[in-house]
């Protein structure tokens, strides 16, 4: 065969993968949520989100009574998610809502008891694990690893982490009971590598490898449970308080498009389009080009942060 003709052929193949390519990723966001096959109308289901007081979490609770699930409010502040309560039950007054109050960064065997609290009877499908966020790390947020204390590291592990991971274990038994059910978990773009923010990145990384893994034992094990990891990036939110734009979405807007993601058949998406498209930057620049991009922005922050502890 001839030399250019080979190119001609590659060229042409080349084209037809990245053709192929941007229409599924087109698809998974224009495509209709598949979120109504966990709450099919009048059947009752509940769906159980932690860390719901604030942020994304609200937004979660907001946009699933919306929907028509009733909703298990999770945290650790009674006073906060008592007025969110009041607040949907305003919005949303066919919906009903249950507080489950437990502090994620005091785990011990005691959250089995969460299962109980949850009960046998509500018709639990959906568990969406969001407790977490770069507020657990405030006023050092960006610290170097040896500088962490014992304590603080602790913690970020365990509010990010080590809670979705019982959480979830202790409610999968409801979601057999009741499917099909849905368990999403919330990732970050700083899973790809951010400095200043080791114990929280390797969390967030730890969100999709624990999805991916138990989405797979779903499939061995012929459960009809639906594993998804969404890669977020920046929102408005409590810890967040950025001012809101096309890049980053409100708490609320996150929630939804985030439901909207239900049903793509990926084991972890981008949860907005917006962040998708900030997301090529990761297709396309080699991970190591993609954490030097981002360390210039970071490194900014530290600074500020230092600063102000010198004021
Ligand atoms: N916002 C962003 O830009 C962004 C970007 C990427 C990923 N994410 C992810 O999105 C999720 C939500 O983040 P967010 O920005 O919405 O956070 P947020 O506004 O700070 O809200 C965090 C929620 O978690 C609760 N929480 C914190 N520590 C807790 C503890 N020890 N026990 C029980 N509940 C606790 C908070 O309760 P209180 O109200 O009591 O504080 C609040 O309800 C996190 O997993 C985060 O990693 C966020």
């Amino acid at each position: 065969m001839e030399v250019p003709k080979i190119f001609g052929y590659i060229g042409l193949a080349t084209s037809v993968l990245l053709l192929a390519r941007i229409i599924k990723t087109v698809y998974i966001y224009i495509r209709p949520s598949s979120l109504s096959r966990y709450g099919k109308k009048g059947d009752e289901a509940w769906a159980f989100v932690t860390g719901a007081s604030d942020g994304i979490g609200q937004g979660f609770a907001q946009e699933l009574c919306a929907r028509g699930f009733n909703v298990f409010l999770h945290g650790r502040n009674v006073e906060k998610l008592r007025k969110i309560q009041e607040s949907l039950r305003k919005e949303y007054p066919t919906r009903q809502t249950r507080i489950i109050i437990y502090d994620a960064s005091q785990i011990d065997a005691s959250i089995d008891n969460i299962a109980s609290q949850v009960g046998e009877t509500t018709r639990l499908t959906v568990l969406i694990n969001n407790v977490g966020g770069m507020g657990v790390m405030m006023p050092n947020t960006y610290t170097n690893l040896q500088d962490f204390t014992f304590e603080e590291m602790q913690t970020i592990i365990s509010v990010n982490a080590t809670f979705s991971a019982h959480i979830t274990r202790v409610l999968l038994p409801l979601l057999f009971k009741n499917e099909p059910g849905l368990i999403i978990n919330i990732s970050s773009t700083t899973k790809f590598g951010i400095p200043w923010l080791v114990p929280y990145v390797a969390t967030k990384a730890f969100a999709i490898g624990f999805g991916d893994s138990l989405s797979a034992e779903m499939r061995a094990d012929k459960h009809d449970v639906e594993v998804m990891g969404v890669i977020v990036g920046s929102v408005e939110s409590a810890s967040n308080p950025a001012k809101p734009s096309l890049f980053t979405p409100t708490s609320r807007a996150m929630a939804s498009a985030v439901l909207d993601r239900v049903g793509c058949g990926e084991l972890s998406v981008w949860g907005h389009w917006a962040h998708r498209l900030q997301g090529i930057a990761v297709d396309v620049f080699p991970q190591k080009t993609f954490q030097d991009i981002a360390t210039t922005q970071v490194r900014k922050l530290k600074l500020e942060q230092e600063q102000k502890k010198l004021k």
